[in-house]
């Protein structure tokens, strides 16, 4: 298996799909739908909608059930990331390598378009929803949707955290509690969906959890790194900005040494899981190596 090939592929796959969500251009709201689609459409990794359709994967082939559910994942992010640059958050002026939201557009446009991609999910949720007719396939959605709602919850809950303690110290279990739900609970839930669409059984869900709550943390690990020593011509937003902004992070608690072995020994046991399922979960196991080696 081609790793990189594989990644680009369902990325492509991801990057078509979120196309049939673009808006219209007439309307008086125009600059509103121009500014979600700024953020939702041209660049980002798609990891979270990548890890819906590839843990899926790990049970059946054919992942469009999957898709509206990688749509709203993507709209969720993407309204977090809106937020989180505003001046009142982090106040970065760049992302993706080109300016952020309230740069390019304002500051209530950006405001508005965070607020508009949170909700355009849950219309993409509920109109699939409505949809399904299958009520075995509807229970299971109906569970998914549920964990979704809470998992966007705990994000909020999570940068609410990262901004409280700006400035402050911080306990090594806060840090972990704050990364674990500003990054790691939507990460979680990506992996949550594939598993519970797929047919996944209770001791299945279990084991792919923990691997998403050890890639969620690494996650957020590897971004405080990046945020040390990243190329910004590469990461396409900032380096250097979370210790000008006091923020807490594993590299301001540990230094880049010791963040560096956490991490290393997270996706460690990450891969120890994706072992379990053989050459099935091959792209699982590449991915958690990714998430450590990655360079944006
Ligand atoms: C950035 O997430 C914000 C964090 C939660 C660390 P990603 O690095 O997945 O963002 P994009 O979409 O790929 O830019
Ligand atoms: C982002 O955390 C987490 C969310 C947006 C939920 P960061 O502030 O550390 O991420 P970047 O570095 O700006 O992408
Ligand atoms: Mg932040
Ligand atoms: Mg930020």
């Amino acid at each position: 298996m081609d790793f990189k090939e594989e990644l680009k592929n369902y990325q492509r796959i991801v990057e078509d799909e979120l196309n049939k969500y673009r808006r219209d251009k007439s309307c008086p709201e125009a600059m509103l739908n121009e500014s979600m689609e700024y953020s939702l459409i041209a660049g980002g990794k798609k990891l979270r909608p990548i890890l819906i359709l590839s843990t899926y994967k790990l049970f059946k082939d054919d992942f469009n059930v999957c898709m509206p559910y990688a749509i709203a994942i993507e709209m969720i992010h993407n309204f977090s990331l809106i937020h989180d640059d505003l001046p009142a958050i982090d106040n970065d002026d760049f992302r993706h390598g080109k300016l952020t939201n309230h740069k390019k557009f304002n500051e209530s446009t950006a405001i508005l378009a965070g607020d508009g991609l949170m909700n355009y999910a849950y219309i993409v949720i509920s109109e699939d929803l409505k949809n399904t007719v299958n009520k075995e396939i509807l229970d299971l959605k109906l569970k998914v949707f549920n964990e979704f709602t809470v998992a966007v919850d705990r994000m909020i809950a999570g940068e609410y955290v990262d901004t409280e303690f700006e400035r402050k110290p911080i306990s090594s279990d806060y840090l972990e509690y704050m990364h674990k739900n500003k990054t790691g609970a939507l990460i979680r839930l990506c992996v949550r969906i594939g598993a519970i669409l797929g047919g996944a059984t209770e001791e299945q869900l279990a084991d792919l959890t923990l691997y998403a709550e050890k890639i969620g943390l690494a996650f957020q690990i590897k971004d405080d790194i990046l945020s040390e020593e990243g190329d910004e011509a590469v990461t396409g937003k900032p380096v250097g900005n979370d210790r000008e902004k006091h923020k807490c992070t594993y590299v301001t608690k540990y230094g880049l040494e010791e963040a560096k072995t956490i991490l290393d020994k997270i996706i460690l046991e990450a891969i120890e899981i994706t072992n379990k399922h053989g050459d099935k979960g091959e792209f699982l196991k590449q991915l958690a190596i990714y998430i450590k080696e990655r360079n944006k």
